[in-house]
């Protein structure tokens, strides 16, 4: 496990840029798994004017909500469009995206899985912590899914997630499709980002606390090859602090 502690979401974003574009650089064909939220926002603006050539790059994006068209303004595949993919030169079909108006959620999950493994494996997946300790959209509970799946929101993480649908949290999907705990800890590197006081408890309890069901980033603890790249205030409930 890797740890790179610094000042500020600032600095974090220029940590995780500088690793993201180090990784494109060594390997053109990077095959790179992706989350959405308010934490990338700045690493997806610095990664736009990075000079990177994404010509060869293939992305999986970690989740997208039920029901939603990838038109839809609330939907992961619209964030991303808007942040970063119409701003790089990624071939539209590089781009691996989880189909929230899927008529069939069950086959949409297989065909990710099926895609995923046909781009031979994620090579370096970002991801970022929800402050209940969700990696993904794999919430807290009794038990964690091995595969992609859909998975029900917590009222949580929906309130967190109301931005984007007019601030009124009921709007947002009352449920998900996510890659499940697999996908995220066979990735050959993990890189997760989390910033400011609002993750504070999740952090403590990915990083010093069990493995547990009930903070699903703590699994990353497991990980071979995970960096983990977080301010101080992110730290501030750790006790070595
Ligand atoms: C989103 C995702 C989530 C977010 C997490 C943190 O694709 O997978 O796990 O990374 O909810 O969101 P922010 O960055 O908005 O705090």
């Amino acid at each position: 496990m890797t740890l790179h502690l610094v000042d500020d979401h600032d600095a974090a974003t220029a940590c995780v840029t500088t690793l993201v574009s180090s990784a494109i650089r060594a390997t053109p064909s990077l095959v790179l798994g992706l989350p959405t939220g308010r934490t990338p926002m700045g690493l997806y603006r610095a990664l736009r004017t990075a000079g990177l050539d994404w010509s060869r790059v293939r992305t999986f994006n970690l989740d997208e909500f039920a029901t939603l068209t990838p038109d839809h303004p609330g939907s992961f595949r619209a964030f991303m469009d808007e942040h970063l993919f119409r701003h790089v030169n990624l071939a539209p079909a590089s781009i691996g995206f989880l189909r929230g108006d899927a008529a069939d959620d069950a086959a949409e999950c297989a065909r990710y899985e099926v895609a995923i493994a046909a781009a031979g494996g994620i090579d370096l997946l970002l991801v970022g912590l929800g402050g209940n300790g969700h990696i993904g959209f794999n919430e807290p509970g009794e038990s964690l899914r091995a595969e992609t799946h859909v998975v029900p929101l917590h009222e949580s993480t929906r309130r967190a997630n109301a931005e984007r649908f007019g601030g009124d949290w009921r709007a947002v999907p009352a449920s998900a499709l996510t890659m499940g705990m697999r996908q995220v800890l066979s990735a050959r590197r993990v890189v997760m980002m989390a910033t400011g006081a609002s993750k504070a408890e999740a952090v403590a309890a990915m990083l010093d606390g069990p493995l547990t069901t009930r903070c699903p980033a703590s699994w990353l603890q497991a990980h071979p090859d995970a960096t983990f790249v977080l301010d101080r205030a992110a730290v501030s409930a750790r006790r070595a602090g």
